[in-house]
């Protein structure tokens, strides 16, 4: 496996934080993303150091939702931060690519440590950091599609219930998401029909990241569509407060309280 004691994933399978380093230094940089059906496709990490006037319409929109103390969840190159810290936030960027929370941090996020999204329910208690001693969040952020981290119904019904318990009352998620039925490619059509006949939700996808010599670990990434996050929610002491769409298949979905 690729985990390491810090839940982070090990140096050798940093494929996406070797990517987010070659982006930092100026290079202009693409990883392979695999899917277990054999599928490949090119993403790159560029657009997670955009300044914020060119983030995507519906993020730009949500996080004026952000109060108080901000958990950003997968937080790549830090660009909530950056964004967030001069507005007052204090803001813990978490993120398992050790070398995603280096650049974050030289790129100025002043919280920044290497943490599965999966562990966040380690984050609470006095010795944690200095800005969070057993304070809680008001805010969680999961930008850059990272919704996706809930990974399918079991795992993310498990995170939302940590995630209630070391929020605030009033806290709120705001998580950019993707509906996966906005599609006509019949080969994602058909992957999401093996998912259900195999009793996984249609958007769960298990997929990697290669990057150059680098290869990731497998893992679940989910996309979901706005009822299907209201069924997910249901019983984990969430629900979904506002809804920002956008054209294409992407939104920005913000959870409440029940
Ligand atoms: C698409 S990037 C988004 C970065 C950032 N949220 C943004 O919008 O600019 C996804 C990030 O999530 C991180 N990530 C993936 N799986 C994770 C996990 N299980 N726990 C924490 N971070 C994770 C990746 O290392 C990567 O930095």
């Amino acid at each position: 496996m690729g985990a390491t004691k810090t839940s982070g994933v090990r140096p050798e399978r940093d494929a996406y934080g070797q990517e987010i380093w070659n982006c930092y230094k100026g290079n202009s940089t693409y990883e392979v993303v695999e899917r277990d059906d054999g599928l490949i496709d090119l993403g790159t990490a560029q657009p997670y150091f955009r300044e914020f006037d060119h983030w995507a319409t519906a993020e730009r929109e949500a996080i004026t939702w952000a109060r108080g103390r901000v958990l950003d969840v997968g937080a790549g190159a830090g660009r909530v931060a950056l964004y967030l810290q001069p507005r007052g936030h204090e803001v813990l960027s978490i993120d398992n690519s050790p070398l995603a929370v280096k650049v974050a941090k030289l790129r100025g996020a002043k919280q920044a440590r290497v943490l599965d999204a999966r562990k966040i329910g380690t984050l609470r208690g006095p010795s944690d950091t200095t800005l969070f001693d057993s304070a809680l969040f008001d805010t969680i952020v999961m930008y850059g599609n990272n919704f996706g981290l809930f990974g399918g119904t079991a795992q993310g019904q498990r995170m939302l219930a940590t995630m209630h318990r070391i929020t605030s009352a009033e806290a709120k998620i705001i998580g950019s998401a993707t509906d996966p039925y906005q599609t006509d490619d019949p080969l994602h059509r058909e992957y999401q029909r093996r998912n259900r006949r195999r009793g996984r939700m249609s958007g769960q996808l298990r997929l990697r990241i290669r990057y150059r010599q680098y290869c990731g670990d497998w893992f679940d990434y989910l996309l979901a569509s706005v009822e299907e996050v209201e069924k997910m929610v249901k019983g984990t002491g969430w629900k979904i407060g506002e809804v920002v769409q956008q054209p294409g298949p992407g939104y920005v979905v913000i959870l409440v309280k029940a």
